[in-house]
């Protein structure tokens, strides 16, 4: 054999002993552990379903706490359709049956008959907010993520359309809704204060305003005497967001756990032993709020899909013609270029990607928000929607009434020496993002 032969013979053995061997491990390759092959893209959508219902739908067990303890069910046999409207609830069109959109269409619906709001609430057509009927009485009523992040398109009357989810409601009075409870002890016992006084700090608050903090630290008041309630932020334009809310408590996750447990009253798990801090949350450290437990838990399984459904909210588009398209191009170069803002609010996330924080000194604004937060600071607001929450000011505290204000604060604090035009061309970029 001359060395070709050679190699061709070596081959075809090494071949034919290779088919031996697979044959032979074949069997036993086939007994081994199957995994269960991925379907990302088939769950991600099952999940954000279940996360849309949640978020629309779900009460947590609110309804121990909105019913049961502070009866506001009651207070709600007592409102008008009209008084419920301008206190900023919303009516979901889609709830209500074509006879009665035809009738409110026709101006047949008596608006000042609270009997109709109990009907609304019978037909689960109050955004946010779940009426349990008992032989047809309103014995209960739990409240829902939509009742603060979802409005309406008012394509039907102001306050009745679709829903908008995600959607900061500015209308929304939180406050003055809950000082109508016929029995404020909670807030009374955790407060130290009288029911008077709860009411006055309730309904300081303003329309889209809430103070997620008060029941944790028991500060009603700024120094400066006015209240310390919060704007409600849009909870879509959240992915890829690294901290969140105004002041970077957490993730996602870890503030829906907290609301859902500390603020909507609702019954589930949540543990975040900072609450521990007896200094900074006097209330919340003393109550145990670090740790709740509770027999059932109607939250913790919710988390994952709940979240996922808020990543997957987009901020919308401004619409054509709401900014001036040539001004907000030129907007664009102040805000990456001179204007620095683009440092901090990095496109198109317009946080930073990273660790999104800044101290109450860098931003030249007070430090009372943030000290009322584990992280005492202040977290780089994602600018993208911009235009649907202008309502109720800017920044944490609505502090800046217009846009031009946030501007203004910009320009003397970090000495950007603006020109008028530069900065009324930013303003329409902001108002295009
Ligand atoms: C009573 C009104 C109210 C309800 C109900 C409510 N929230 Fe909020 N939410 C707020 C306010 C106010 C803040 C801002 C708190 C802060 O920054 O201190 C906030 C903040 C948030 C944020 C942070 C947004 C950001 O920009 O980082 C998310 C996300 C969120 N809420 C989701 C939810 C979900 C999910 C639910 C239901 C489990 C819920 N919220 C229920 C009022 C509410
Ligand atoms: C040092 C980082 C930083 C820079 C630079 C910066 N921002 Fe901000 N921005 C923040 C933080 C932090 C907040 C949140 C403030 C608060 O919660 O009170 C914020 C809030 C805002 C808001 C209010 C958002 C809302 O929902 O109310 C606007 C508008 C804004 N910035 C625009 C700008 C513009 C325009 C510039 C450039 C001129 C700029 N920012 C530069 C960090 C920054």
């Amino acid at each position: 054999m001359d060395l070709q032969q050679r190699g061709i013979v070596g081959l075809l053995l090494l071949v034919s002993s290779l088919i031996i061997a697979i044959t032979a491990a074949g069997p036993a390759l086939a007994k081994g552990p199957t995994v269960e092959r991925q379907r990302p893209v088939k769950d991600a959508l099952k999940l954000v379903r279940e996360g849309r219902r949640a978020f629309r739908y779900d009460t947590f067990g609110s309804e121990r706490f909105w019913g049961d303890r502070l009866r506001l069910h009651e207070a709600l046999t007592t409102v008008s359709p009209t008084t419920a409207l301008a206190v900023g609830l919303k009516v979901d069109r889609n709830a209500l049956p074509s006879s009665i959109v035809k009738a409110l269409k026709a101006g047949q619906v008596d608006l000042a008959d609270p009997a109709v709001t109990v009907a609304l609430l019978q037909l689960d057509a109050v955004v946010g907010v779940q009426g349990f009927f008992e032989s047809g009485e309103l014995t209960s009523v739990g409240i829902r993520c939509a009742l603060c992040h979802s409005t309406v398109d008012d394509s039907l009357a102001p306050g009745i359309g679709r829903r908008l989810d995600g959607w900061a409601n500015r209308d929304l009075d939180v406050g003055t809704i809950i000082s109508l409870a016929p029995d404020l002890g909670v807030f009374t016992s955790l407060l130290g204060a009288d029911a008077d006084t709860v009411r006055a700090v309730l309904t300081s608050w303003g329309p889209g305003k809430f103070d997620a903090s008060l029941l944790l630290d028991g500060k009603a008041l700024r120094e400066d005497g006015k209240p310390g309630a919060v704007l409600i932020p849009p909870a879509f334009g959240l992915a890829g967001v690294n901290l969140h809310t105004w002041t970077g408590w957490g993730s996602v996750s870890h503030w829906n756990a907290l609301v859902a447990n500390l603020e909507m009253g609702g019954v589930g798990t949540f543990v975040d032993r900072r609450l521990d801090d007896a200094t900074r949350f006097p209330i919340a450290a003393r109550e145990g709020f670090g740790d709740i437990r509770n027999d059932e838990d109607r939250i913790t399984p919710k988390l994952a899909a709940l979240q996922l459904y808020q990543l997957a909210l987009r901020p919308p588009k401004a619409p054509r013609g709401s900014f001036d398209r040539a001004a907000a191009k030129r907007g664009k170069a102040v805000f990456n270029g001179q204007g620095r803002c683009a440092d901090c609010h990095v496109p198109p996330l317009f946080t930073e990607p990273g660790h999104n924080l800044h101290t109450p000194e860098e931003m030249g604004i007070d430090s009372f928000q943030a000290d009322r937060s584990p992280t005492g600071q202040y977290r780089t607001a994602p600018l993208a929607g911009l235009w649907t929450h202008g309502k109720g000011g800017y920044f944490h505290d609505g502090r800046f009434e217009a846009l031009i204000d946030v501007v203004n604060h910009y320009d003397g604090w970090f000495g950007l020496e603006l020109s008028s035009d530069e900065k009324a061309d930013l303003i329409e970029y902001l108002k295009s993002i």
